[in-house]
């Protein structure tokens, strides 16, 4: 199995934790269903899986991730919504525990980018997904990510971040690569899109900086960064200086490419 580049530390849930289906798997929204079962493949924290489970109730839903420990948040997150189709276990998206053709969805976002043979984790959702359901995957895209002003450091976060990224096996441009690995995966039918994510009112700002500016001094990227060679402790904490100049900017802006795809399977 994989490592998770980011870890789960508070930094980076809190990032998670903000998504919904709404502002995070709006492409899927057509096929969530009431009566539909859906896989939600590296759930994570479970807040996009808890809203996936109220629009399909009362079809079964099960999040799965390789993180055990995050599994404890999603079930909570759950709870706190009053999902009770849903449930939650361990699983890598390479090696799927469930008999072929499973669920009606699989769904997987934020998680091709981190593992290291996307194609073969397309193909293995596509089979747990029964003929004729969806295979939806939503990815960011780090060269689609554009910010405004740049202050000194807060340019150089990708610089460290992609041979992180890339040293645990993912790949960070993601999102323009997901019809190429659908294809690779014997999908014919792909439907593609994109969409962002946009920051950039005072609170989005101070979040979206603590989120990712905390997470280059303060999580699994840091300690991978400085023992990779990529950055020092001080080169990381000019990073997150920059970060937090650009929140303090009331200028500031910043969006989050994304590449999704809707496969038939
Ligand atoms: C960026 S988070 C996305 C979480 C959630 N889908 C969301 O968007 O809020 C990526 C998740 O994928 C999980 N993950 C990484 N590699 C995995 C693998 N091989 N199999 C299953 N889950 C994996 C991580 O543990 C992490 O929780």
């Amino acid at each position: 199995m994989s490592t998770y580049t980011h870890g789960h530390h508070a930094t980076v849930l809190s990032s998670h934790q903000w998504r919904t289906v709404e502002n995070s798997a709006a492409h899927l929204l057509p096929h969530l269903v009431p009566g539909a079962s859906v896989l939600d493949v590296g759930c994570g924290p479970g807040t996009i899986t808890a809203g996936i489970a109220e629009r399909v109730a009362p079809g079964r839903v099960v999040g799965v991730d390789a993180a055990e420990a995050v599994l404890d948040e999603a079930a909570r997150a759950a709870r706190e919504r009053g999902a009770t189709n849903v449930e939650f276990a361990v699983a890598d998206v390479h090696a799927l525990e469930y008999a072929d053709d499973s669920f009606d969805v699989v769904h997987a976002h934020q998680v091709l980018q981190h593992v290291p043979d996307p194609v073969g984790a397309l193909r293995e959702m596509r089979r747990v997904c029964r003929p004729g359901g969806v295979v939806a995957v939503r990815e960011a895209d780090f060269g689609g990510m554009i910010w405004y002003p740049n202050p000194p450091g807060m340019d150089d976060w990708l610089r460290v971040y992609y041979p992180v990224a890339r040293g645990n096996g993912g790949e960070p441009d993601a999102g323009r690569r997901l019809v190429a690995w659908a294809r690779a995966a014997g999908f014919a039918d792909v439907a593609a899109s994109s969409s962002s994510w946009c920051y950039a009112t005072p609170e989005e700002r101070e979040w979206w900086s603590e989120s990712w500016g905390g997470r280059m001094v303060r999580s699994h990227v840091a300690e991978t960064a400085v023992a990779g060679g990529h950055a020092t402790r001080e080169e990381l904490a000019a990073i997150y200086a920059g970060w937090k100049e650009w929140a303090a900017d009331d200028a500031g802006w910043f969006s989050v490419t994304h590449g999704e795809i809707i496969c038939v399977a």
